[in-house]
């Protein structure tokens, strides 16, 4: 991989590809400019993670990169004046207008070289297919220096032990049984993989003791056979043994009898001694309760089976006592979201043990003048080993845009400390949200760590997380779930996290993400067949699906009559004069320019066949999506058609898919390649590893969004972009 960096870092610093590594690519769209930048310091510290490589030193290149972090401040500040007026905008078109290849950040540039795929295939990308190839890399490969040293002068205590071991007693009349663990093929070969002459004379050793004591067993076989072959006499009698296997056939038929009528006795004294006997007789011989001993023994303490004790009533029958647990009751993976009504905030958490629940909460610092219940549900399905006792409260009757202070009671614990902003329902002010997908519980730590810090400047006013949480919710019996809900806490307990569910959510029903979510419009916990909902926010219509619906059982017909009847009502006349933007966010994209065989992959994506009509000719502006592993903005595009290379005005939807935050499906890099060829529709991605991030959106007016995508190791804007409508109405309607 570092291989493949570096070729492409100096091609791209001599000129060989046709674009510089985008240090500064500016890409005009219909007048609104876009600054894309890659920090070459940064991509030095990347670099370094795959081992020593030269880091490129400042260039003029590097200054001109400078002066565009400059110009891409000035773009800040710009953003967040008066946007509204197209004639600013406009002023900023004398930047170079640079085609498709130049609004990229990727390694592709020499897509089709094999030894580059080749490279990229060593790396861990994602694919499985390539991950089979790397696990193949090293099959033929001449032997390490390592591997050609021979062996210490040691031996294998533990295959000595198994050489001498009997373990094989049903053979225990067979005269080879010894000779069985004996394999000298083995021992030939260990021999031949290093052991040395003295591990070769131990070895031998062994095989002479292992001799000596089958010797011993020959004779005992042969004295029992020559004592009448009253082997059963010398066997300790046990409960259960079969006695009807007498083989000796030189028994008369009265021996015989009697033999049996010996062995129906005892049974029947064994079943009377049962029957009959005191609860500490329940064993034979032992003295002490059956059952009682081997849960209290030593070997039973385990982490499977932590048992303490026995409970008996005294009536030969009980149960296994639990280790007494100490009730905990104290509040953690604690997070919000927006209820039905702007003036509503759901507030949730979890605890170890059960307790009776409550939010306390009021306008400024320390006031917890008001108080709410919170429902209760009992956690398991998906979830045997995580915390299984759930609460939500729903504050209600908030004033708007006013800052609360909470805390939680629970049984006799308290979490205090935390704040949110009431949702605001006016129109006139430019609502930011933090978006993304993918995040992980372990893999997205460096957004993670940068997402916190947004949270913090309380200048946004919710999270979009598109999809897959944390790889997955029910992992580990739900651990995992636990342990990613306790990582976003630091956000999701200022910010309210919306959601919609992705494919790492499907196992158990959806249970895991319906039960640690409370998502407007539906039941808490939620059920599959209703996992969609929309809210307003400044001049936008929200809109949450799920794109699970077209692979699991989730009813897509559901879906789409809700989705029918909610898009017609935000298309009602006065509805989009209020809201005119139409946000929708799903998980799975309709279109993507990976390699990695995903729905989107293909034109007949299941996705895009449910959904791109209806989204189409209802005039919904942009489509956020994520599961890609990577970063990808489309031009306006409809039924596999490019409709246009701007976004002034745009006459089908703007597809974005931010699915880049870490996702954790291998230990380190995790990113879905997009080696191919793009389509035309794709007008910038990055998927480098190493570029995990998260997008900003916001709804500056009735008119304009702005989009950024946010590098997660050192917070850069690699791409930004203006989506202007001054139309918005069901497109095709022209
Ligand atoms: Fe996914």
């Amino acid at each position: 991989m570092q291989t493949l960096l570096l070729l492409l870092l100096l091609s791209h610093l001599t000129g060989v590809l046709p674009s510089p590594v985008d240090t500064t690519n500016r890409t005009d769209v219909g007048g609104l400019v876009q600054d894309h930048h890659i920090d070459l310091d940064w991509l030095g510290t990347l670099l370094k993670g795959f081992g020593p490589v030269l880091v490129p030193q400042p260039t003029p290149s590097r200054q001109s990169a400078v002066s565009d972090d400059a110009d891409d401040n000035q773009s800040e500040s710009r953003a967040n004046g008066d946007v509204g007026d197209d004639s600013q905008l406009e002023s900023r078109a004398d930047a170079d207008v640079s085609d498709d290849s130049q609004s990229e950040i990727r390694a592709d540039a020499n897509v089709g070289d094999d030894n580059q795929s080749e490279s990229i295939a060593d790396a861990d990308v994602g694919d499985n297919s390539q991950s089979e190839s790397r696990a193949g890399a090293g099959v033929g490969d001449p032997p390490k220096e390592a591997t050609l040293i021979r062996k210490p002068l040691s031996v294998d205590s533990d295959f000595l032990e198994a050489l001498l071991a009997n373990e094989d007693e049903e053979d225990i009349t067979g005269k080879d049984w010894n000779y069985g663990q004996l394999n000298h093929d083995d021992i030939e070969n260990r021999i031949e993989e290093g052991a040395t002459e003295n591990y070769a004379a131990e070895i031998e050793g062994l095989v002479a003791n292992a001799n000596l004591e089958n010797s011993r067993t020959d004779d005992a076989i042969a004295a029992t056979e020559s004592s009448g072959g009253k082997i059963s006499e010398s066997v300790t009698a046990t409960p259960g043994q079969d006695f009807t296997d007498d083989k000796d056939e030189g028994n008369t038929d009265a021996d015989e009898s009697a033999s049996l009528n010996s062995v129906e006795d005892q049974d029947t004294e064994i079943d009377n001694a049962i029957d009959e006997s005191p609860e500490e007789d329940l064993v034979l011989g032992t003295g002490t309760p059956a059952i009682s001993s081997w849960y209290n023994s030593e070997e039973f303490y385990d982490d499977l089976y932590p048992y303490t004790g026995w409970e008996d009533p005294g009536e030969g029958w009980g149960w296994p006592v639990l280790p007494t647990e100490v009730p905990d009751t104290t509040p953690e993976q604690i997070h919000i979201s927006w209820g039905n009504a702007s003036s509503q905030m759901v507030v949730m958490w979890s605890t170890r043990s059960r307790g009776i629940g409550r939010v306390q909460y009021g306008i400024a610092p320390g006031n917890y003048s008001q108080e709410v219940a919170a429902e209760y549900s009992y956690f398991w399905y998906g979830n045997n080993e995580g915390l299984q006792h759930v609460y939500r409260a729903v504050l209600t009757d908030l004033l708007l845009n006013r800052t609360y202070s909470y805390k939680l009671v629970c049984g006799e614990e308290e979490r205090s400390g935390f704040q949110f902003t009431a949702k605001r329902d006016d129109l006139d002010w430019s609502p930011e949200l933090l978006v993304y997908g993918d995040m992980g519980r372990v893999g997205g730590a460096p957004s993670l760590e940068r997402l916190t810090r947004e949270a913090e400047t309380g200048k946004y006013a919710a999270v979009l997380h598109v999809g897959d949480f944390a790889y997955d919710l029910h992992t580990q019996g739900g651990k995992y779930g636990d342990d990613f809900m306790n990582r976003i806490q630091e956000i999701a307990t200022k910010l309210a996290y919306m959601t919609c569910p992705g494919n790492h959510e499907i196992e158990f029903d959806f249970n895991p993400y319906l039960t640690r979510f409370s998502m407007p419009q539906s039941a808490w916990p939620g059920s599959m067949d209703k996992m969609w909902y929309s809210f307003n926010l400044g001049r936008a219509h929200f809109i949450s699906y799920s794109s699970e619906v077209y692979f699991t059982e989730s009813p897509e017909e559901e879906q789409y009559r809700w989705l029918v009847q909610d898009l017609t009502e935000a298309n009602s006349a006065e509805n989009r004069t209020l809201h005119p933007w139409i946000i929708a966010f799903g998980h799975r994209p309709m279109y993507c320019s990976n390699v990695d065989g995903d729905d989107c992959t293909t034109p007949r994506s299941k996705v895009r066949a449910g959904l791109e009509d209806l989204f189409y000719r209802q005039g919904v502006d942009i489509i956020i999506e994520a599961h890609e592993h990577s970063y990808e903005r489309l031009w306006p595009v409809y039924n596999y058609t490019l409709m246009g290379t701007d976004y002034r005005d745009p006459r089908a939807p703007v597809h974005i898919i931010s699915g880049a935050a870490g996702c954790n499906e291998f230990d380190g890099v995790c990113i879905n390649p997009m080696m191919g060829p793009k389509g035309p529709w794709s007008a910038f991605r990055a998927w480098l590893p190493g570029m995990y991030g998260y997008g900003r959106l916001r709804v500056q007016n009735s008119s304009h969004v702005h989009w950024e995508q946010v590098l997660a190791v050192n917070g850069q804007v690699i791409d930004s972009a203006w989506i202007v409508q001054h139309h918005h109405h069901p497109f095709g309607e022209e």
